[in-house]
């Protein structure tokens, strides 16, 4: 089943995603579901809450289902470590068509729970850091607007009011 992407200013998207205590058939379908909602928007990361699910599980693919060892699902994600810094464009599918310079970590330890609820570590650089941050952002209720300066993200705000208005939102 493919989901909507929920756009901002969904409120869902604000809130805070609770953590994941039934490891079922139920749940395997849904990161399942996950990713053919992220293909299907031509993403590279996607998280729960983006399809109105307020549950600690995103999914990351920098593949777009090439490769299938690139696929991840991180369930009740912990940020174990991060080191260096990067500066680079970011979008997310609940902004489209808005990008911006985001400073994240170069590099990123991860503790998360798999679909059977079994622990593991997974680390990344670059990209897949940046992916597995925002994210885990999106777990928090946080966007990448809200990592930019208060004046870039009024300007973007005020653009999608607009766009909005025009219903091109
Ligand atoms: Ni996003």
């Amino acid at each position: 089943m493919i989901y909507n992407v929920i756009k901002y200013p969904d409120p869902l998207l604000a809130q805070k995603a609770q953590p994941v205590t039934v490891f079922d058939k139920e749940l395997k379908k849904l990161t399942e579901d996950m990713f053919e909602s992220m293909y299907a928007a031509e993403g590279i990361g996607l998280a729960a809450p983006q399809i109105g699910i307020s549950k600690r599980i995103y999914i990351v693919d920098l593949s777009f289902g090439k490769k299938s060892e690139d696929r991840l699902v991180l369930i009740n994600p912990e940020i174990l470590e991060t080191e260096g810094k990067q500066v680079e464009e970011e979008g997310c599918l609940s902004l489209p068509d808005i990008r911006d310079k985001v400073t994240r970590a170069f590099h990123v330890k991860m503790r998360a729970q798999d679909e059977y609820g079994k622990w593991f570590e997974v680390e990344g650089e670059e990209l897949l850091a940046r992916a597995f941050l925002h994210e885990f952002d999106h777990l928090e209720g946080v966007l990448f607007i809200d990592r930019l300066s208060r004046l870039k993200r009024d300007l973007i705000i005020r653009r999608i009011r607009k766009l909005q208005k025009n219903g091109e939102w």
